[in-house]
């Protein structure tokens, strides 16, 4: 399934080098700076860019050219511009359409996608530029998730690394890859806050988080966007799904959602302003009913919030069907009332489901929506096609495409990314009390049990034997020697035998130490995958409880779109890895990974349950009347001081391992937290509200950190607030800043926070983004877990 769209594991992209080249590295974010260190990188052919603000959507000296297209279109021209269909693998219900040459020859197109081939696309683009009246290029799209042909892992592991600039880098190259290609818009990012593990499209995002999702969103943007959007190697982004669709109850895919305008504006719309300010080109607004109306016929969050408050002249765009689907969502009985209510709603292009090619014109014609309705629509279109730059270079050069893919620098930056994606969820009982991880090097022999590791990059997207990748397997043997490693697939992912288990059993006995992967194949996660059970698949657990039982040194490596709950594997297995799906260059980077050559420095960004009852589960939630405190939930109530509480009776209340965590090699301890000043004004800060990087912080907080262990290590570090006494509960805390220092061992960095007005200011109870006078709880910590507060108190 190459280059389809439905999938976030199908397609693939190259990218740049990066290496890391001193002890000290800093990354900052927003309101976050680290006052001592250096970043320091290789240059990399994918450079990383400014927002794409000049000649993209934003630039004025466009809007001319817009209207003197506009004026020579007629009504069906100008409704062409806001159809688009599928021309290639279909990725949801279609139309059964496929008469695409006539419709572009009449200007009744405005957009195709799933087109991959360079041929392909040249044969359309000719025939819009040269059969149609107004010669309007075809803007084609594809879902460019994570990487186009170099794939690098999943937004879920790439967010991992809380590394914005891996994640611009990394999108960077799927432009370069995919507009070589010919495809100049990707349907990326996803910005979905996702809080709950059995929604599959958890993978495609960057988690639960805000703060995090938001500096992923304009990473994505930038990346995929560059300098200047009509450079020939940057594509228009689309950040998705508008809005809330994360929420779908019970985690089930495409199902309803319920959220307040209070949790909307302050969890679900974030990572969405944060693209529409890093310059987005393009929306896609969602499936789900937000609210009992359907996201995409909701003229509050697409008229109201999207261009009135946030002042968005870009394209929204269904996603697939979804203007088709309000039928089934009960808002339309027929498909002119579903294309009316969507056009209306601020919906400007109609992805798939015909019924604005079907009904626009004599909407318009009756008077039920106006010619400056449709004006503005097509703007949105003919705007992100000049800012382009399509209409001066239509074409693609068809012999550059594969000269774009797969180069060195790119497979190296996929590296990179995938061994700062790996999580270390656990790491002990190794030999002489220390932990089993690295590997000691030499000739010790291992086996590699589990269906997924023969080609680890397969769980990150791409089929295997597409592009140049080394399995998990082979890249041991590569390390250790062919002689040192063995091979046992034990099971299936779904299925296997008692004999495959007695095999790999028997391979266990024989080995020094076992390499377990388990977990789920790609298409368990992404979109249309949602799980009700979040266990081990198939008989994988039974394989994971006999290997366990040889007493061998076993490191479980987990391959998931989300986290799992194994609590058997975490009480019982000494070493455990979230690798999540890795891309393209997986196998080595687990190897070195395994071996020390890295030290793992990924940290969750999503909270792991130790329950499917627990879901839908965060960090950032409310205490409420009644919170547990530091009650032993272990046992189940004993008496009415245990019983009466936020809490189950039969599970603890805290995750497995929270957000933020990520063990390492090393280890680090953290000083007290210290704040500049005990003392804010509500009025000062309101006064400064949005006035931007350029204001004096009204607080710093400072900590140190110490690598207490004996390796280098590269430390994600957190700032969390909480407030109290508003006039809405806020959540018990909420991350405000983050950064990665490189560590060596022994050596104490202070690492510096600069919070500026917006970190204090939350959507009231009028739903006003307004700082009110409360009282402060600073943290500096490993994760969202751990720490003491500095108290501080916010004065009216
Ligand atoms: C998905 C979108 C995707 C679109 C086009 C839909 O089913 O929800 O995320 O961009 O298909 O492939």
């Amino acid at each position: 399934m190459p280059f389809s769209a439905r999938y976030i594991h199908y397609i693939k992209s190259h990218c740049a080098s990066q290496r890391r080249i001193l002890s000290i590295l800093v990354k900052t974010f927003f309101g976050t700076f680290l006052l001592c260190g250096i970043w320091a990188s290789r240059p990399a052919s994918a450079q990383v860019t400014a927002p794409s603000q000049s000649a993209g959507i934003a630039d004025k000296s466009l809007d001319a050219r817009v209207d003197s297209i506009l004026r020579r279109m007629t009504l069906a021209e100008k409704i062409g511009q806001l159809v688009q269909y599928s021309a290639g693998q279909p990725t949801g219900p279609g139309t059964g359409r496929s008469d695409y040459d006539d419709m572009i020859a009449r200007g009744q197109i405005g957009s195709l996608f799933n087109v991959n081939d360079p041929h392909e696309i040249n044969k359309y683009q000719k025939i819009a530029m040269e059969k149609s009246r107004l010669h309007i290029p075809i803007l084609f799209g594809l879902d460019v998730i994570h990487g186009f042909k170099t794939e690098f892992p999943i937004p879920l592991g790439l967010a991992s690394t809380w590394d914005p600039t891996i994640v611009e880098k990394a999108s960077r190259v799927a432009a370069m890859e995919a507009a070589a290609d010919g495809i100049r818009w990707t349907f990326s990012p996803m910005v979905d806050i996702a809080r709950d593990a059995r929604w599959g499209r958890m993978a495609e995002g960057a988690g639960e988080d805000p703060f995090l999702g938001s500096a992923m969103a304009a990473a994505y943007v930038r990346g995929y966007q560059g300098s200047r959007l009509d450079a020939p190697d940057s594509i228009a982004a689309c950040a998705k799904h508008y809005v809330g669709y994360g929420a779908a109850e019970a985690g089930r895919d495409y199902n309803s959602t319920e959220i307040s305008e209070h949790k909307l504006r302050q969890f679900y719309m974030p990572p969405f302003h944060a693209a529409v300010e890093a310059g987005t080109a393009s929306l896609m607004s969602a499936f789900n009913s937000l609210n009992g109306i359907p996201s995409s016929a909701n003229p509050f969050t697409l008229k109201q919030v999207l261009r009135r408050e946030w002042g968005y002249r870009g394209l929204v765009v269904s996603d697939w069907n979804a203007v088709g689907e309000l039928i089934p969502h009960g808002i339309a009985n027929d498909g002119a009332t579903a294309a009316r209510k969507a056009f209306l709603a601020g919906v400007d292009m109609d992805m798939v489901s015909s019924l604005y090619h079907d009904h626009l014109e004599q909407i318009v014609k009756s008077g039920q929506a106006t010619q400056a309705e449709v004006d503005e629509a097509v703007r949105h279109v003919l705007r992100v096609k000049l800012a382009l730059g399509l209409f001066e270079h239509p074409y693609v050069d068809e012999g550059a495409a594969a000269k774009a893919l797969y180069h060195p620098e790119s497979i190296a930056l996929a590296q990179t990314a995938a061994e700062r994606s790996f999580v270390l969820l656990k790491n002990t009982n190794g030999t002489g009390g220390k932990p089993l991880l690295p590997l000691a090097g030499g000739s010790q022999n291992i086996v590699v049990i589990g269906p997924l590791g023969d080609d680890s990059s397969y769980p990150g997207g791409a089929p295997p034997g597409s592009g140049p990748r080394v399995s998990l397997v082979a890249a041991l043997a590569q390390r250790v020697g062919e002689s040192h490693v063995s091979r046992f697939k034990g099971v299936g992912i779904l299925d296997g035998t008692d004999q495959e288990i007695a095999d790999a059993v028997a391979g266990a006995q024989k080995a020094d130490v076992v390499i377990l992967t388990l977990g789920e194949a790609p298409e368990m996660s992404g979109e249309a995958a949602s799980r009700a059970h979040l266990g081990l698949p198939g008989r994988q657990k039974e394989l994971l409880e006999a290997v366990v039982r040889t007493g061998k040194p076993v490191v479980l490596i987990l391959f998931s779109g989300r986290p799992l709950t194994v609590p058997w594997a975490f009480e019982h297995v000494p070493a455990v890895i979230a690798a999540w799906l890795p891309g393209i260059a997986g196998g080595p980077a687990l190897a070195r990974t395994l071996f020390g050559d890295v030290n793992p420095s990924g940290k969750l960004v999503v909270s792991w349950p130790r329950a499917v009852g627990q879901e839908p589960l965060y960090y950032n939630h409310l205490n409420t009347g009644r919170p547990a405190g530091d009650m032993d939930l272990t046992r189940p109530p004993s008496d009415v001081a245990s019983r009466y509480l936020s809490r189950y009776i039969d599970e603890q209340n805290t995750p497995q391992f929270p957000f933020g965590y990520g063990d390492s090699y090393t280890t680090y301890s953290y000083g007290g937290t210290i704040i500049s000043t005990p003392r804010l004004s509500a009025a000062t800060l309101n006064k400064r509200l949005g006035s931007g990087e350029d204001v004096a912080p009204p607080m710093t907080a400072e900590a140190e950190v110490t690598n207490t262990g004996s390796r280098p290590g590269e430390e994600v570090v957190q700032l969390y607030i909480q407030l109290t006494g508003t006039s809405v509960a806020e959540p018990v805390r909420m991350l405000k800043g983050f950064q990665s220092i490189s560590i060596a061992p022994g050596e104490t960095t202070k690492v510096k926070f600069e919070l500026k007005p917006d970190a204090f200011a939350i959507w009231n109870n009028r739903n006003q983004f307004t700082v009110e006078a409360a009282k402060l709880n600073v943290w500096i910590s490993p994760d969202s877990a751990q720490g003491s507060p500095a108290k501080a108190e916010i004065l009216p």
